[in-house]
């Protein structure tokens, strides 16, 4: 403690302001493994739960002399304030960036975000009132589940399979919402190299989703933070080329660059578009003038395209040690997905197995996962786990899954002596 400084402050038994909090703040919890998190980040823990990309595999002394450079010729801008839409600059680079999926955008249609999450916040910030029903992957990106519930919407999942998100599911999840005099606000999906399912939406499918959702007037969210990570071939078409008026697209530099940076952006048809300026100017006025000049200059001055080859080539052999740890160690009854892209293995564990149960064992065992039940509004999915890939070297994954393996093991002979568990750690 630095001298002077007051004790930091202790929990507090009873909240003064208990009743007056907003009824969505009520429903706003802590994670209930976010405890086990704080200790998974020791060392000795090899982590296959957080979603970090690894930026040590940035030039970071290039980067660093870009940023130093961009305050001496321009800091005059990128430590000032601008405009809620975002740096007008970035928002042509942005269109470059997207032109690689085939989407076709004009720089006016694009508002710049805090990251994705801001976008996915913003969005239920002007399309979610309380009980609005989202239809959403099953199971989908926590983040945007909390994003969702932050606003108080009534989630209904959507089945997937190995080939994304089943349109015949699709269908039958709009006719249940109508059949109860309901209407879905949007689809929220994400098509490419899913978190944390590690699918992808198949080419023949996308049409047939586009088609179910025009029909039906449900506007999609596409969310697409790893698209430029696919493993194989080129990136895949993006929903929203095929329908400039029925798909808001989210994109983000977290994953092609980095993180902490926290720029990422939407595109929306026009009077969306508009809503989400208005939204994020009452958020928080305009985004970091340096974050965004910063990317902008990483983009035009930097090699980018090669360093997002050199991401794929990093994730791909991180991909192919944990699948391969995980078809010669796991034990019989496991069954995984086999991402093309992206940074996740999604695990069923053998029946009667509990993922969030496991977890407390598994972190005594030093290996961190994320149980699946994070990933589904109604708290199911106990019988997953996500498996992260991207940060830990291959042969931490490799040890991390053997570790792992052991640990279901052992759950397996707990089972078969005493029953199945209950999904309570
Ligand atoms: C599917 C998905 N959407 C959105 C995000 C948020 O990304 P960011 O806010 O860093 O752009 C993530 C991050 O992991 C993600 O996996």
């Amino acid at each position: 403690m630095t001298a002077g400084q007051p004790p930091a402050p202790q929990p507090q038994r009873v909240d003064p302001y208990v009743g007056q909090y907003a009824e969505r703040a009520v429903g706003m919890v802590a994670s209930e493994i976010r405890a086990l998190f704080a200790v998974a980040a020791r060392p000795e823990i090899i982590s296959l739960a957080g979603g970090s990309p690894y930026v040590a595999a940035l030039p970071l002394d290039a980067v660093g002399d870009m940023v130093g450079q961009l305050i001496a010729r321009r800091g005059d801008s990128a430590l000032q304030y601008c405009t809620a839409q975002g740096d007008a600059g970035l928002r042509e680079r942005i269109c470059d960036v997207m032109a690689l999926e085939e989407v076709r955008a004009h720089p006016d249609e694009i508002v710049v975000t805090f990251g994705s999450q801001q976008a996915l916040d913003l969005l239920a910030r002007i399309f979610i009132d309380p009980g609005d029903v989202i239809l959403a992957e099953a199971p989908s990106y926590v983040g945007a589940l909390g994003a969702f519930a932050a606003y108080q919407a009534h989630v209904v999942h959507v089945a997937m399979d190995d080939d994304g998100l089943i349109p015949e599911a699709l269908e039958e999840a709009i006719r249940r919402t109508a059949a109860e005099g309901r209407r879905a606000k949007f689809l929220y999906t994400v098509p490419n190299f899913h978190n944390p399912a590690g699918v992808t939406l198949a080419a023949g499918r996308r049409p047939r989703i586009l088609d179910i959702c025009q029909r039906e007037g449900l506007l999609v969210v596409e969310d697409n933070p790893y698209g430029l990570l696919g493993f194989d071939g080129e990136p895949m078409r993006a929903l929203r080329a095929d329908d400039e008026e029925g798909v808001v697209y989210l994109g983000t530099f977290s994953k092609t660059f980095a993180a902490g940076v926290r720029v990422g952006w939407a595109v929306a048809p026009a009077a969306i578009r508009d809503k989400l300026i208005l939204a994020a100017e009452s958020a928080v006025l305009c985004h970091s003038s340096f974050a965004q000049l910063t990317v902008r200059e990483y983009l035009t001055t930097q090699p980018w395209l090669e360093q997002v080859k050199t991401f794929r080539e990093l994730y791909r052999e991180r991909r192919d040690a944990t699948l391969s740890a995980l078809s010669s160690m796991m034990p019989p009854d496991c069954h995984w997905t086999r991402p093309a892209g992206g940074f996740y293995v999604w695990l069923r564990l053998p029946d009667g197995v509990h993922a969030k149960a496991m977890l407390p064992r598994a972190i005594s065992s030093r290996v961190a996962y994320v149980p699946g039940t994070g990933f589904y509004a109604d708290g199911s999915g106990g019988q997953y786990a996500r498996l992260c890939y991207s940060f830990p070297d291959p042969g931490r994954i490799t040890e991390g899954v053997r570790r792992l393996a052991s640990v279901i093991q052992t759950e397996i002979q707990l089972r078969d002596d005493f029953g199945p568990a209950t999904g309570t750690p």
